[in-house]
């Protein structure tokens, strides 16, 4: 019967612990673990000897349908979440645009409009801040009392970015409303300038694209983001931390008492700046994102060492995918190029083999990473995140002896190139379970549209919705995330597998 299913033999993985127990599946819910567990006849059985039963995966970071550089990203919200289940990714968050003066609320609406009908497995929102107002306090409240938004996005670099001052107010209204305040840390108008620079100077192509937003440039965003959210009492989320040069600013930080969380990017940690100076234009802009991929060959490796000390706490994929004729935009000026890159359909298979096959991290951990903290941090655990009773059925049964080739010619995703492209990776999901249906069976792609729900993110309590009087309130009236930024003892304790 479609809704009862017994995953047995498996190896199940959490973030602290790896038990050889079976699965029993009832609408959409864990119901039992064990072995010899007693079901009802008539129940499909998975045999998942020799393999790993892990938790789906959360890719907190994605842009579908996104309207940005004048084009907007290709992968929809039914293709992108598609690949997202074939890659063994059960649940993404995806970011609402608002452009500059307009509506939060009426953004996140037709946000929910586009979704709701296309989406393959469960999602959430967070939304962006692109300029700052009373009025973008009101709405953040209503989001998070009514909508279940409890994460806003703020820029310090693009034309919609905010400067300090709004940065300040933007992550003191995260405070005073439990949510979680999240930044793209780069500083907007040194690369403004040094863009301006650069192309007078004639340097147009790819190449110019790091070269006018360095390491450096990144750094000093992250550590005047955390400056600022420690002066409210706000803990941080930093998007896409992409340099050796911004981990250190933000262990610097964290060392200094900030509450701060790295989210690093399959795309860092797959592949790097070299591929910018290829001199094939459709290769090397197809490699544009911002912050950029570096050219210090070592970055991979140090940004995957990090998630393995904890310097660095999760990863995402910011899957915002252009076509080539869309990255032809700049062909004649690498600041036109759309930025953006995949990765929501490999992130899982790439930080396998990065991670644990190259044995820099353990089974454990790649859960961590891929899944659990991004549930806790959001405020899904244990609904999410974990293999546990009454979690929601989103499971993947994973083999890390086989193996798979990632080609564009392949992918799920709506895109025509891919960053990964001829890259071998152990790890492949032969069962992708999403709210207790087989998405991905034996290999075999079989996701419905639409059959994913949109998942409301609580704040974290106690959360006092009052619009009158919300603007008053002090810090110390509302709770805090639950930043996980130490390893448990657990952790410490475990052995690698
Ligand atoms: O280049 C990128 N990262 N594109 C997506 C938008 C963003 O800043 O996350
Ligand atoms: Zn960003
Ligand atoms: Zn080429
Ligand atoms: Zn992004």
């Amino acid at each position: 019967a479609q809704n009862r299913l017994l995953i047995k033999n498996g190896k199940v993985v959490n973030e602290d612990d790896i038990v050889e127990e079976d699965v029993y599946i009832e609408d959409g819910i864990i119901k039992q673990l064990g072995r010899n567990l007693i079901i009802p006849g008539g129940t499909r059985v998975i045999d998942a000897r020799g393999k790993l039963v892990i938790p789906g995966g959360i890719d907190p970071h994605t842009h579908f349908e996104f309207e940005f550089m004048n084009t907007t990203s290709v992968d929809d919200f039914y293709q992108g979440t598609k690949a997202a289940v074939a890659g063994g990714t059960t649940m993404i968050i995806d970011f609402v645009l608002v452009k500059k003066g307009e509506s939060l609320l009426d953004s996140y609406y037709s946000y929910r409009q586009k979704a709701d009908e296309k989406v393959c497995c469960d999602y959430a929102l967070h939304v962006i801040i692109s300029y700052w107002n009373d009025k973008v306090f009101d709405e953040m409240s209503i989001l998070c009392s009514e909508h279940g938004v409890n994460s806003f996005k703020t820029f310090m670099a693009y034309s919609f970015m905010l400067n300090d001052s709004e940065l300040y107010s933007a992550f003191e209204a995260c405070k005073k409303l439990g949510a979680v305040a999240m930044v793209h840390a780069e500083n907007g108008s040194i690369v403004f300038k040094n863009t301006e620079k650069l192309l007078a100077k004639g340097v147009t192509g790819p190449e110019g694209h790091e070269l006018s937003r360095p390491e450096e440039v990144e750094a000093e965003a992250v550590n005047r983001a955390c400056t600022i959210a420690n002066q409210v009492d706000c803990p941080l989320y930093i998007v896409h931390v992409m340099s050796k040069s911004a981990t250190i600013a933000l262990a610097q930080a964290r060392s200094r008492g900030v509450r701060v969380i790295g989210e690093t990017l399959a795309a860092a940690l797959g592949t790097d700046g070299s591929h910018c100076k290829n001199t094939c234009f459709q290769h090397s802009a197809g490699h544009v994102l911002s912050p950029p991929l570096r050219s210090d060959p070592m970055t991979p490796q140090y940004l995957m060492n990090s998630l393995a000390q904890n310097d660095l706490q999760l990863t995402g994929s910011d899957n915002c995918t252009f076509n080539k004729s869309q990255k032809e935009m700049g062909l004649n000026d690498f600041s036109k190029i759309p930025n953006g890159v995949n990765g929501v359909e490999d992130r899982m298979s790439v930080i396998w083999e990065k991670g644990v096959h190259s044995g820099l991290i353990d089974a454990c951990r790649f859960v961590a990473i891929t899944s659990t903290t991004a549930a806790k941090i959001f405020n899904l655990y244990p609904r999410k995140g974990c293999i546990a009773l009454g979690s929601d059925a989103d499971i993947v049964i994973w083999n890390p002896n086989k193996t798979r080739t990632i080609s564009a010619k392949t992918h799920h995703q709506a895109v025509d190139f891919n960053i990964f492209e001829g890259m071998e990776c152990h790890g492949v999901p032969e069962y992708v379970i999403v709210n207790g249906r087989v998405c991905v069976d034996d290999e075999q792609v079989k996701v419905v549209q639409g059959h994913g729900n949109y998942i409301e993110c609580p704040v974290f309590p106690p959360f006092v919705y009052d619009i009158e009087n919300a603007s008053k309130l002090k810090p110390s009236d509302n709770g805090d995330a639950n930043w996980v930024t130490q390893p448990t003892q657990k952790e410490n304790d475990r052995k690698v597998c």
